[in-house]
């Protein structure tokens, strides 16, 4: 595992998620109505039995905020939230997620409500940037030394991983998994029966896809309804394109988005769109996803709670149903999510929200949650049993692996700048103007303070 993460996670230029969120109009949907189609409604209260219910701590009610609902979503937070009723049975449970992929409406509800003075007792954020210089810059969210000095976590969870939540020496949040968001994932059967070999390359790719194309096969699924799908496999050519360093370089201002490599990127992200299912804007990314599982298109880029949406929700096999392997050029690279929580300075009841954090940062609590949804645990003691063959094989890659954060989820730059990212990619994705989408890239950074 390699420092680069924490150098950068450190430098990005300090704007305020909080702030700008703040300024501008909240106007998501409720969780009812911004559902994914044909996913079941988020459940809004689990309250415990009234013959075991007795006062806890404050109001002995916790608020869950995320948006994890539907498949390849909910499952894992089902599970936490049954392993707390079962330590805390006195404490009420409220899931408040909000539904849509990478927080699309969660976030801007989010804060709306801390605006307001209603926060949940805990909320999901993604480390590095968007909890740094966001929540935290804005004084939002509460110092957890203490909890993690109480629960001897400063060295149960990587260090990079601590320095993702962490500012100016204090630890601000408690991962409860790592996502990889660079990966493809295939329809074994399909590759087999045209006998098609994973692409490690772009080269590879490209002939791969081909290939398919030939036999009347869509190559890549691809489902940019919410255009942070998009972003994503735009990241992970850049990855590939530039190497992690160069990558890295990026969010510091050291690498400028106007140089050719990024362009480079941009002139390859054209050519796979080219592969891409037709309906590809009408699509979210379970059912892009849906697509490979199904055998109607071949290979689908996205992170792994695809996995977690194959096995828990679709229960297929991995090896068998479908394969992975790692995006083009990134072999050795690990473009890290980490999902985490974090305790608002002002909700009313942290000393419940704390016995949810504790959970979630347990062994026992990561290793229910991440083998369904598809994570490893952040967690070093987990136990890789619990684990199939993609969570055991994805456990020691990330241990050897050059580490770099993911723009479309949260952790490389500022919310801001990761907003206009979305929609210059999703302007592109439409017109595919290398030099203009270019230009909007180096001018949303010069915006947003990345420089040198
Ligand atoms: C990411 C999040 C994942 C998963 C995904 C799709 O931002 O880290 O846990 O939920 O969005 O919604």
């Amino acid at each position: 595992m390699k420092r680069q993460l924490t150098v950068l996670v450190s430098i990005v230029t300090l704007t305020s998620l909080v702030l700008s969120a703040c300024g501008s109009s909240t106007s998501a949907p409720p969780a009812s109505e911004t559902q994914a189609p044909g996913t079941p409604a988020p459940a809004q209260s689990t309250q415990a039995p009234a013959e075991t219910a007795k006062p806890a701590a404050g109001s002995g009610k916790v608020e869950i905020f995320s948006w994890w609902t539907g498949a390849g979503e909910e499952a894992g937070l089902q599970g936490l939230i049954k392993l707390f009723k079962e330590k805390h049975p006195d404490i009420e449970v409220i899931n408040a997620a909000v539904a849509g992929g990478a927080g699309t409406n969660a976030k801007a509800v989010l804060a709306s409500r801390m605006q307001g003075g209603d926060p949940p007792s805990a909320f999901q954020v993604h480390g590095g940037a968007e909890l740094n210089t966001g929540w935290v810059a804005a004084g939002k969210v509460s110092p957890l030394n203490d909890l993690y000095d109480q629960e001897g976590w400063k060295d149960k969870f990587p260090k990079d991983l601590i320095d993702m939540v962490s500012k100016d020496g204090n630890i601000y949040s408690v991962p409860v998994n790592i996502h990889r968001g660079n990966v493809i994932f295939y329809n074994k059967k399909l590759f087999d029966s045209n006998n098609v070999k994973a692409p490690t390359t772009f080269d590879e790719f490209f002939a791969a896809a081909d290939a398919l194309k030939a036999k009347g096969v869509t190559p890549l699924a691809l489902g940019d309804k919410e255009p942070w799908a998009a972003t994503m496999l735009f990241e992970d050519v850049l990855l590939g394109k530039l190497g992690p360093d160069d990558y890295n370089k990026l969010w510091t201002g050291e690498l400028p988005f106007d140089d050719a490599k990024v362009k480079e990127s941009l002139e390859i992200f054209k050519k796979m769109l080219t592969y891409v299912n037709k309906d590809h804007a009408a699509r979210n990314w379970q059912d892009a996803a849906q697509l490979v599982a199904k055998g109607e298109a071949a290979m689908n880029v996205m992170g792994d709670w695809a996995k977690g949406y194959f096995t828990t929700d679709l229960k297929l096999k991995p090896n068998e149903d479908f394969g992975w392997v790692t995006t083009p050029n990134t072999n050795g690279d690990f473009m890290v999510i980490t999902d985490t929580f974090a305790l608002p300075k002002d909700s009313k009841d942290q000393a419940s929200a704390k016995e949810w954090l504790k959970v979630l940062g347990s062994v026992e609590g990561q290793d229910v949650f991440n083998p369904l949804k598809g994570s490893i645990p952040a967690r070093i003691d987990a136990d890789p049993s619990k684990y199939d063959v993609y969570g055991k094989a994805t456990i020691e890659d990330f241990k050897k692996s050059k580490l770099t954060p993911s723009l479309a989820h949260g952790s490389a730059a500022i919310e801001g700048f990761a907003t206009q990212t979305n929609q210059i990619i999703n302007i592109f994705v439409t017109q595919g103007n290398v030099d203009q989408a270019l230009k909007s890239l180096k001018q949303a950074a010069d915006a947003n303070g990345i420089k040198k």
